[in-house]
């Protein structure tokens, strides 16, 4: 059974009287759970003794002009598709409880969070580092499993813990994609039947630059050209940035070398916006 926990308190007093040395694995969520989610939970749950969730739509991450109001919040069934997954405990907090009146200390990592979604969506990240710092301050857990659907959400996050000495393992899960390819997303519900239908061209502009790189193409330049020519073949997408990045720091490269490559999409299908990535190596 998944104990509800809605307070400060509450995760402390849960936390507390857990046996010592119990490893705790922690997977933070905004809810509108899908298979995606239920794969970082197994993952916590292969991992550690405890399992908790939280879900929290957190304000401080979106955008004046982004879906915060319109975000999913379907709190049965994530309840429901928790149970089923057997994760013992789910942190749920009210806004005040992470954000208490005339809150005036946040979180800002200068480095890996500024290309990408960080230049799309300024201040996206100082959001994210924010609460994510003070869920792991709440829930005190051993590891926290992250979806490699969200890379630079995961380089943030690990870049804060090393320069933070945070006493928590980073483990990133694999993406989790439809029989198509499409990489699950909560925001896939707002997809019409057209644009959900043209979805999966972002995951096969990805296969074809991934089949260039295989086939001998290096060239950072080259290879992102390749994508966005895959993705321009259908005008409903409008691309934001296609990139051939280092998978680490996220830094421009010129050539994919020994360490690899993270190759990153993120495009709009009317006011979706979608984002999916591999990495080459
Ligand atoms: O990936 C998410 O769902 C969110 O960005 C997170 C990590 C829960 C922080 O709000």
């Amino acid at each position: 059974m998944t104990v509800i926990l809605r307070t400060v308190g509450e995760v402390r007093a849960w936390r507390g009287a857990l046996p010592a040395g119990r490893k705790v694995g922690f997977v933070p969520t905004m809810g509108a759970l899908h298979a995606g989610h239920i794969s970082l939970m197994a993952l916590a749950k292969s991992r550690a003794a405890v399992t908790i969730a939280s879900i929290f739509v957190n304000p401080l991450q979106f955008g004046p002009n982004e879906d915060l109001a319109k975000y999913p919040r379907p709190i049965e069934k994530d309840l429901a598709l928790l149970e089923a997954a057997g994760v013992d405990a789910l942190f749920l907090p009210e806004v005040a409880d992470l954000y208490p009146e005339g809150a005036s200390t946040f979180v800002v990592e200068e480095s890996v969070s500024g290309p990408m979604c960080g230049a799309a969506r300024p201040g996206h990240f100082r959001g994210v580092t924010t609460v994510v710092l003070k869920l792991f301050n709440i829930v005190q857990p051993d590891l926290a499993v992250f979806g490699q659907k969200d890379a630079q959400q995961c380089a943030v996050i690990e870049r804060m813990v090393r320069d933070l000495v945070i006493p928590i393992e980073i483990v990133r899960g694999p993406i989790v994609r439809e029989p198509d390819g499409l990489a699950l997303s909560s925001r896939n519900v707002y997809l019409s039947p057209e644009d959900r239908a043209a979805a999966p061209l972002i995951h096969t502009s990805l296969q074809a630059v991934k089949a260039a790189f295989d086939a001998g193409q290096h060239d950072a330049g080259a290879l992102a050209a390749i994508g966005r020519a895959v993705l321009g073949q259908d005008p409903r997408f409008t691309v934001q940035y296609w990139d051939v990045r280092d998978p680490k720091s996220l830094a421009v490269i010129d050539n994919v070398g020994r360490g690899g490559a993270l190759l990153a999409v993120a495009a709009y299908l009317g006011t979706t916006r979608l984002i999916d990535n591999i990495v080459v190596s």
